[in-house]
């Protein structure tokens, strides 16, 4: 009977729409990222486990910083977050910005593609502070699994880590240590977007809340492209589009955030799937917003603190500042937030900007 020209005709018209259903499951993906091995994942799965199982049977876990804590408490340390796959560049520049710092405020771990032969310094703060690393690749997951290793690294290697800033090479300090550190546990007025609801506490030096100061987008135009960059239903049921956000993978987040983050399985399952469009496919500028807005959407500020000129952005990359565009005007410039104080820190700078930076760095940088 398939010798009926209508029956034939008919049948292919049926079978096109379940072609196209079934395409993306056929016809493997275009893209050329290479997927995050098994191995890899079960590496990172019981690193993730150790960290939040050590963190949430520790009785000092100063995830209660979260929740209330005095200022006057010397333990809290910000964990400074390094995801690199180059040198770091401006190394000397960070340390001078932690000179005179004792090293009971703050930590540092360095994440570097081990693919690259990347100079290790031999002094200074970042000597011995790299951790077991894996490959990254741009358009794909593995940028996710580095800050999420980042932070498991961070979270398990001292609990007294309660603040946690990503930062790239191409990042640079915009004030002092002092200040940052001020900004983050002590200034009541820092986060001009969420007064303190109990100004007798501020009185006293103690913040009620921290929150994490993390970029949450949710009218992007470009959001749809991304959110289907993996097939129209590929991230349902446990992201609908209404609850997808795009934001910067340069923020700071409390240790109950980073815990969220290492903990959080369904949400990795959707966004560790390789894209079709490589074009669209940022996942670290979706997984982190777009998870901590379904887990405690009021506990972030929904901007970060790291400055970025996206004006003339070419092929998803950010304004590279140059040597000669390096003035003191410029870093005030850069400072200028309509949601906090200050930012903290700006990105991106070419390599050949350490001298510049380096020559205004006392007079102006850290000068606050
Ligand atoms: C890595 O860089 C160092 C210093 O530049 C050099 O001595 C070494 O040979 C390099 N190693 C590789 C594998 O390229
Ligand atoms: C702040 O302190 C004053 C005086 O001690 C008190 O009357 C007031 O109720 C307190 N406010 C809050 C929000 O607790
Ligand atoms: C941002 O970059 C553009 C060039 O794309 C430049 O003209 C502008 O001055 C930069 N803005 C700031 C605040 O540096
Ligand atoms: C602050 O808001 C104004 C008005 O919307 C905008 O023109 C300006 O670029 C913003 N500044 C920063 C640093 O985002």
């Amino acid at each position: 009977m398939f010798s009926s020209p209508f029956v034939l005709a008919f049948s292919l018209l049926l079978s096109l729409p379940i072609l196209f259903f079934l395409a993306p499951r056929i016809f493997p993906p275009s893209h050329t990222s290479v997927p995050i091995s098994l191995d890899d994942e079960l590496d990172d799965l019981s690193l993730f486990n150790r960290a939040a199982s050590q963190s949430s049977s520790n009785p000092s876990n100063p995830s209660r910083v979260s929740h209330i804590s005095s200022s006057k408490n010397p333990k809290l340390k910000i964990a400074f977050l390094f995801l690199t796959n180059s040198d770091l560049h401006f190394a000397p520049l960070w340390d001078r910005f932690f000179l005179g710092s004792s090293t009971n405020l703050y930590n540092i771990y360095v994440h570097a593609d081990p693919a690259v032969n990347v100079t290790r310094p031999s002094t200074g703060v970042f000597q011995g502070r790299f951790i077991a690393a894996k490959r990254t690749y741009r358009a794909s997951p593995t940028l996710v699994s580095a800050t999420r290793r980042l932070l498991a690294t961070a979270l398990l290697d001292d609990p007294a880590n309660a603040y946690f800033a990503v930062l790239s090479q191409f990042c640079v300090p915009l004030h002092s240590f002092k200040y940052v550190y001020r900004s983050l546990f002590v200034s009541p007025s820092f986060d001009s977007t969420s007064p303190e609801s109990d100004p007798n506490l501020s009185r006293l030096g103690i913040r009620v809340r921290y929150k994490s100061f993390i970029e949450i987008i949710s009218n992007e135009p470009r959001l749809w492209k991304r959110y289907v960059a993996r097939g129209r239903y590929a991230m349902m049921p446990d992201v609908p589009f209404e609850k997808f956000r795009v934001g910067s993978q340069f923020f700071t987040l409390t240790r109950r955030h980073a815990l969220v983050v290492i903990k959080d399985r369904s949400l990795w399952r959707k966004f560790k799937m390789p894209c079709y469009r490589e074009d669209e496919c940022y996942p670290e500028e979706h997984y982190f917003p777009t998870l901590l807005t379904m887990a405690d959407l009021d506990g972030c500020t929904k901007y970060t603190l790291t400055r970025v000129n996206w004006t003339g952005t070419v092929n998803g990359h950010p304004y590279t500042y140059r040597p000669t565009e390096i003035s003191p005007e410029l870093i005030h410039r850069l400072k200028e937030s309509n949601y906090s104080e200050s930012y903290l820190f700006a990105r991106k700078f070419s390599p050949d900007c350490l001298q510049p930076l380096m020559r205004i760095a006392k007079s102006v940088i850290f000068r606050d």
